[in-house]
């Protein structure tokens, strides 16, 4: 456990200063004073993320019999972004500082306490002159003089050369206005008054095409998500499936986030891990099935049944998701958040986040929402392609109700449109169309979406691996020793592998025939140099867990027994067993993948 584990900031800075050191996380464009919210992967971190990404992907797709993948473009028709409500509704509200222009998401400003300034502008000796008001807070227990030198310092920096030097800036018309307590009307870091709460879209736009005139924009895509469903035909039609299905996508995602925070948590580049799972809408398994199962605590969710309805299947994903999130060392830091009525979108019919422990506060990992036919249709609508399957089983099954079955059955989906709390119920001739629809077999499938990002992921993985220890040294001195306790399917190097001595030629050549062995299979690192427990803890603090270490023993130099047997060392644990060469990769293979 880390002696900061109470302290957020503290334990925040030492993971980032980890990742920077060993290579698993850089600051983007670093040698240029970075660029906001972008972050790049070095060596360990590029394993850490495709091992994270391997194990959703084998989980999602290759294990299962009925989920395909895809691997969609960034880049799509601007149409896309325009019917699934990205271009009119993808906002943040947002608030500008009056001082320096720079914004703040609404919903990420602390309450503050002080003082109001108030000055009806500023002016310099070279003449230049600012006439706008200025209103800025003085913090509690910050000085009047610093207060000055640092309003002086953002007007100079906003006004850019033409004010000259931020000293000689006078501030006119000073007045103390009032006393505040908790308020969220000044920007948390210039101090400026904020304006008016303004959506801000979040995507990122661009010019596709050499003329890039206004016909030309489109968007870096927001979500990996609408791919799936503006490919959904596609994939159904080549494919040789049928609903229940579902297709998955990994992918960059780019959001243009107002204010992206801490480190990898909220980027303005990231990855993400989506599944888009179309089921049969409840009506026609109550046709096929003559029932729709009803989910109650203890359910048996694992493995799915013909009468489940959307309820058990996003049930059963989130089982499958929190079951993923323990294979990889995060089953006992999550929690869950279950979307009210109020939060919910009006197409959605539940929507739960897992939560995952972050130091610095539990946020979301991954959010599973049920999303009912909303994204196809919508689809449907504004490309005026049809989305809709066709199933066979279901024309048979609603060939055989009667006439008084099928009116039930729209009888009782009348009643839940007129029940409807939010948005628009569907006419009665909509719904009986739409029946008519499915008495034939045909229907656009709902969805359920388990929606998650790669890089809080890897974030997520790191912090609840970081923890320190004390050690005495062999001259007495205490020193914190970091350890990495990934889990070892997603730990970038899955062994570390070390001659006793580097100068033994004999133990070296043993060393590099055991590292040849493993490489072919895991990741290895192959290291002669400092001490052996040097080495261990080198390791140790990227995580490794495990390590083999080559001595005379292996060389047969104690007698033929050990002969060809090596040193396992577990990081964990710090056993350390002795294992034959030829059984090493047999011993290490499960544990690592
Ligand atoms: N298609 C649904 C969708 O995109 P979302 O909740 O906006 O839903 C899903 O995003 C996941 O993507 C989140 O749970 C989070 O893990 C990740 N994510 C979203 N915005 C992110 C950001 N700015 N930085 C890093 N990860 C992000």
């Amino acid at each position: 456990m880390s002696n900061d584990a109470k302290n957020p900031i503290a334990q925040m800075e030492k993971i980032v200063s980890l990742c920077k050191r060993r290579g698993f996380i850089y600051q983007s464009s670093e040698i240029y004073g970075g660029c906001g919210g972008v972050w790049d992967y070095g060596p360990l971190g590029a394993e850490l993320k495709r091992n994270l990404r391997t194990a959703w992907w084998n989980t999602m797709t290759r294990e299962r019999e009925d989920v395909l993948g895809l691997d969609a473009s960034i880049l799509m028709n601007p149409a896309i972004w325009k019917a699934s409500g990205h271009v009119d509704t993808f906002a943040d509200l947002m608030r500008e500082c009056s001082l320096t222009n720079k914004r703040v998401r609404a919903d990420h400003v602390d309450p503050q306490d002080g003082v109001v300034m108030k000055y009806s502008g500023a002016k310099a000796p070279n003449g230049w002159r600012w006439d706008r008001a200025i209103s800025a807070l003085l913090k509690n227990g910050e000085h009047i003089e610093s207060f000055r030198k640092r309003i002086r310092a953002l007007i100079a920096q906003n006004a850019g050369e033409s004010a000259g030097k931020p000293e000689e800036i006078e501030l006119l018309g000073e007045e103390k206005i009032d006393a505040v307590n908790g308020s969220v009307d000044f920007h948390p870091e210039t101090g400026g008054m904020l304006g008016e709460a303004r959506p801000f879209n979040l995507m990122l736009k661009t010019y596709l095409g050499p003329t890039a005139t206004e016909d030309d924009v489109t968007y870096l895509r927001p979500e990996t998500a609408q791919a799936i469903f503006a490919q959904f035909k596609n994939v159904f039609d080549s494919s040789r499936v049928k609903v229940p299905f579902g297709i998955g996508q990994i992918g960059k995602a780019f959001r243009n986030e107002v204010t992206p925070k801490n480190f990898t948590f909220r980027s303005r580049e990231f990855e993400q891990m989506e599944l888009e799972f179309f089921i049969k809408p409840d009506e026609a398994v109550e046709i096929i099935s003559g029932e729709v199962a009803k989910w109650h605590e203890g359910a048996d969710l694992s493995e799915p049944k013909p009468n489940w309805g959307w309820e058990l299947w996003h049930r059963y994903w989130v089982d499958q998701r929190t079951k993923f999130y323990q294979g990889i060392g995060l089953g006992d830091v999550l929690e869950y958040y279950w979307q009210t009525p109020a939060d919910l979108a009006h197409y959605a019919r539940a929507c739960v986040d897992i939560l995952c422990e972050f130091p610095f506060g539990t946020e979301e990992l991954e959010g599973i929402a049920a999303r009912g036919e909303f994204d196809l249709s919508a689809h449907q609508t504004a490309s005026t392609k049809s989305q809709e399957i066709f199933d066979e089983e279901l024309k048979t099954a609603a060939a055989k109700l009667t006439d008084e079955q099928k009116e039930a059955l729209i009888q009782k989906r009348l009643a839940a449109e007129a029940a409807k709390t939010k948005g628009e119920p569907m006419p009665e001739a909509a719904v009986r169309a739409w029946f008519e629809r499915l008495f034939k077999g045909s229907y656009v499938p709902h969805v359920i979406e388990p929606s998650a990002g790669l890089d809080r992921m890897a974030l997520a993985v790191i912090a609840k691996a970081f923890s320190e220890t004390e050690k005495v040294d062999e001259k007495g001195k205490k020193e914190v020793i970091t350890v990495l306790r990934l889990h070892p399917r997603v730990a970038p190097i899955k062994v570390g592998v070390f001659p006793l001595l580097k100068n033994k030629p004999e133990l070296v050549a043993k060393a590099r025939e055991v590292y040849a062995l493993l490489k072919k299979h895991m990741n290895c690192f192959y290291d002669e140099t400092a001490s052996i427990g040097r080495r261990y803890a080198r390791q140790d603090e990227v995580g490794t867990p495990f390590g083999v270490t080559i001595d005379f023993e292996t060389c047969g130099e104690k007698g033929p027994d050990l002969l060809d047997t090596v040193t396992l060392r577990h990081r964990d644990s710090g056993e350390q067993e002795r294992v034959k060469i030829s059984e090493l990769l047999g011993k290490l293979l499960p544990l690592v993948s």
